[in-house]
């Protein structure tokens, strides 16, 4: 064969890769919405920029007619490919090739990528769409899949680490997306879950659709596993491309400055009047991050989990910021066992990869009662307090009106290496609302007096008048300073400015502990 010869021979190969399990399954792809694995990177990567790894591998099984079923790629599309002109290293399961499922030779390419990208210091995005393991192979795809869970674990908080359901991902399959940063669901065509329907039907009795068992929706609302659910394939991918936008390459890497026409000393006069005057009104406090950070512009995450706070992305002067805030429109923004956690995992991404977290508040404490006790508060609410300590990021808050109890301490307080703290004149920062207060420190005067509710009444202003404000906090510098909400941003981007070299470290230890 002469070199023109082998290079048709090359090509043949190639355009026999491209076609995954053949044009017939192809088209059943197509018929159920979904795109293949090769139109996905396309959507995901900058146009041409995809570099193929592997094309040319394929099972090494035999039995039960493996070996008259060899696809070149083994179900699996690697390589890398750039996102805004940065690397990243990128794998797409083909679900027309034995149901995506993951052999030996699938999980090696997958691994080969993830190694790639922790050395090279990229961002490693997963396109999962597979029937699990490959049944025909046995303990050797189990053995492919704790391979990838390695990697995973050692990869986190070393680069981003992205995994998009477009497909089913069941069994222990679900454990990889789990250990990594950002998880995307799309409606109608992606489902996550250990054991399915059939087997939920024969243990415990119930009668679930997939969709209802692990669905997008299901996911991102109620277990909290997936932190975005969207329409479509095209919406999740460009999610992807936005979300990156925001992080940097890797743990050493600054995050990605973007210029803004925003005007860095932009005042917002109608963020005077946001904070209703009756403390037990709410406000949307999304009306307020839009308002301050640059071009209106927020990425919210896990937006339809724990609503009671909210987490994500925006930027101030061009620079990334992680956004936390108590959510006053949603169970008062009280924090519960979910917003714990929800607050703990994105504070700790942020630190992770050197993102300034701003965190507003408006909290009137933990969420009581008998459920929330049982199920762990003291437990839960603790991940976000040792999550905020440990976080060595620059780090400034906002109270814009209550920061009450354990939940003062835990958003972010000076006492906790909170670097710039700022009090709205509307905050209340006291051991408890005034209500409460009163109720307790004057209950015998209130027993004993000839018109109760109206001694309470009184005693609750009192209280109000001298605690429930922000000078006392301010008085003893807990506060840096109490700021017109309107110059929230201008006094924002300054505080950033001032910690961009910032430095703090902790104790040496091997890793902490916390509590889980
Ligand atoms: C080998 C598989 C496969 C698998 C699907 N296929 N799953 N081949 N191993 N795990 C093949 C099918 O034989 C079929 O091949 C093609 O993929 C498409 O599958 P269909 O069933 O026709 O597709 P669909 O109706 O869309 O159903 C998709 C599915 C179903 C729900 C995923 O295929 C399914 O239930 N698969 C088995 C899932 C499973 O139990 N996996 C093991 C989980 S345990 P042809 O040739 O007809 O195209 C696990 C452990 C991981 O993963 C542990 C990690 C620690």
């Amino acid at each position: 064969m002469d070199l023109k010869e082998k290079l048709k021979l090359l090509e043949q190969m190639r355009r026999q890769a491209l076609f995954g399990g053949g044009e017939a399954r192809l088209e059943e792809q197509h018929k159920k919405g979904k795109l293949s694995a090769r139109e996905r990177l396309d959507l995901l990567l900058d146009e041409g920029s995809f570099e193929e790894f592997d094309a040319f591998v394929s099972h090494r099984s035999t039995g039960f007619g493996l070996e008259k079923q060899k696809y070149l790629g083994d179900g699996v599309v690697t390589g890398h490919g750039k996102i805004d002109g940065r690397p990243v290293f990128v794998f797409s399961q083909d679900f027309t090739v034995f149901g995506g499922s993951l052999s030996e030779a699938h999980a090696e390419k997958i691994c080969k990528v993830m190694d790639l990208a922790l050395k090279n210091g990229c961002p490693i995005i997963g396109l999962n769409d597979s029937g699990g393991a490959r049944i025909q192979e046995g303990v050797v795809s189990l053995g492919g899949y704790a391979d990838i869970f390695l990697r995973n674990t050692l990869c986190s908080g070393v680069i981003p680490q992205i995994s998009v359901i477009l497909g089913p991902c069941a069994g222990g399959a679900v454990y990889s997306p789990a250990i990594t940063d950002f998880v995307l669901m799309v409606r109608g065509t992606s489902y996550m879950f250990v054991t399915g329907p059939n087997v939920a039907k024969t243990v415990t009795h119930e009668d679930v659709t997939f969709e209802e068992l692990g669905g997008a929706d299901v996911h991102a609302a109620r277990s909290g596993v997936a932190h975005f659910a969207v329409d479509n394939e095209m919406q999740a991918l460009e999610k992807v491309r936005e979300l990156l936008s925001f992080v940097p390459s890797n743990n050493l890497d600054d995050p990605p400055v973007v210029a803004t026409n925003d005007p860095v000393d932009r005042q917002e006069e109608e963020l005077n009047g946001i904070v209703p005057d009756n403390p037990n009104k709410p406000y949307d406090i999304r009306d307020v991050i839009s308002r301050v950070v640059d071009n209106n512009d927020f990425l919210e995450v896990h937006e339809q989990f724990a609503a009671n706070i909210v987490v994500g992305f925006a930027r101030l002067g061009g620079k990334p910021i992680g956004i936390v805030a108590n959510q006053p429109a949603v169970l008062a923004g009280v924090l519960d066992i979910n917003s714990s956690a929800k607050g703990a995992r994105f504070v700790r991404f942020c630190d992770a990869f050197n993102i300034p977290l701003v965190t507003f508040e408006d909290v009137p404490g933990f969420l009581p009662g008998v459920a929330q006790e049982h199920g762990g508060i003291i437990k839960h609410g603790s991940k976000l307090l040792y999550a905020y300590c440990e976080a060595t990021v620059p780090k400034l808050t906002v109270i814009t009106r209550k920061a009450y109890g354990g939940a003062y301490d835990v958003m972010s307080s000076k006492h906790i290496r909170g670097d710039v703290n700022y009090a709205w004149p509307s905050a209340e920062i006291a051991v408890m609302g005034p209500r409460g207060a009163a109720e307790i420190i004057f209950k015998r005067e209130i027993e004993a007096a000839s018109s109760p509710q109206e001694l309470l009444d009184k005693k609750i202003e009192e209280y109000r008048e001298k605690f429930a404000n922000p000078y006392e906090a301010a008085a003893r510098g807990y506060i840096d300073d109490i700021i017109a909400p309107k110059e929230t941003r201008p006094r924002l981007i300054r505080a950033l400015e001032l910690l961009q070299n910032k430095k703090d470290t902790n104790p040496p230890k091997k890793h902490g502990n916390i509590p889980l």
